[in-house]
């Protein structure tokens, strides 16, 4: 048990990636509420805004803002990840209205303790949301999330994906708060809440480990780029279970060992992916 006398380990900065230090702003858009939107996005990450064609050749990676959406390109690089669209989160798209995408079966929602035929729906604290394509499925089906990442792009990616979804699917965009920070800081924020005000749910999300098989989807490996790989993710599991009231999900590649910590009693395998459960009981 900590300590309580002994102050808190210190929270280490999240790893900087090298795209962030080359990365500028492009706004393709004449509308005067994106082009605001640009200079905003700019000036909060601190970077600057070109124009396309003029682009000096450091520059790896740019947020393009269109009339529509905000994207993240890479410039140079890897052959595979430059040109085609950019990485986007696009939430109302995702499969939630289809049999498969509707099903309270679903790994991840069993896992977060939803059962067919039981209207409970925990709250849930998400706190690696990416591009909230998880905190999506589960608000979807009627949880209130409240997601957290801590890269200022993937963020910004992230910010303007729920501002599109709640056009499309506002009742969904509703039950999702998120927050730019530290997932640890977050954690050790609520786990110092009344037990009524913690979340039921801390759900985990961290890079998968790279292994010789791992086959990544183009978005994912744009975020490993600018996030990096995690490494700190047992800090999380650590914190997660000093917060949650009823439980921790931990999503792992189905043949990855679970995080280091406790092992999980309870497992929910999907076809390429588990999701590792760890009941958090009754307390005080
Ligand atoms: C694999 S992605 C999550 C994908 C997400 N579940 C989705 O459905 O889109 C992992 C994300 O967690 C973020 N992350 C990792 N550690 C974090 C921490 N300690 N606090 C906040 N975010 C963190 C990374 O920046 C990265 O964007």
């Amino acid at each position: 048990m900590a300590n309580p006398a002994s102050p808190p380990p210190p929270v280490p900065p999240a790893p900087q990636s090298a795209a962030l230090k080359n990365l500028c702003v492009i706004i393709r858009s004449e509308i005067t509420p994106r082009i605001s939107a640009g200079d905003a996005c700019a000036k909060e990450l601190g970077v600057p805004v070109h124009e396309l064609e003029t682009l000096p050749e450091r520059f790896e990676a740019a947020l393009v803002v269109a009339d529509l959406r905000l994207e993240l390109r890479m410039l140079r690089g890897e052959e595979a990840l430059i040109g085609g669209h950019g990485v986007a989160s696009e939430l109302a798209t995702l499969d939630t209205k289809s049999g498969a995408g509707r099903s309270l079966g679903q790994p991840i929602l069993k896992a977060i303790g939803i059962k067919r035929r039981n209207p409970y729906r925990p709250s849930v604290l998400d706190v690696t949301a990416g591009l909230g394509e998880d905190t999506w499925v589960m608000a979807s089906v009627g949880c209130v999330v409240s997601a957290c990442e801590r890269n200022p792009v993937t963020y910004a990616l992230l910010a303007d994906g729920l501002r599109r979804a709640n056009e499309a699917d506002p009742k969904t965009a509703g039950r999702i708060d998120i927050t730019q920070g530290d997932g640890v800081s977050v954690l050790l924020e609520r786990s110092k809440l009344d037990r009524a005000d913690r979340p039921d749910v801390v759900y985990l999300d961290p890079m998968f480990p790279l292994g010789r098989k791992t086959a990544e989807r183009k978005a994912m490996r744009v975020l490993r780029m600018i996030s990096g790989d995690d490494p700190d993710a047992d800090r999380l599991l650590k914190a997660a279970l000093e917060t949650a009231t009823n439980r921790v999900v931990v999503k792992r590649p189905l043949r990855s060992p679970p995080l280091p910590g406790p092992v999980p009693p309870v497992v929910h395998k999907g076809k390429s992916l588990r999701f590792d459960v760890y009941p958090v009981g009754a307390k005080q």
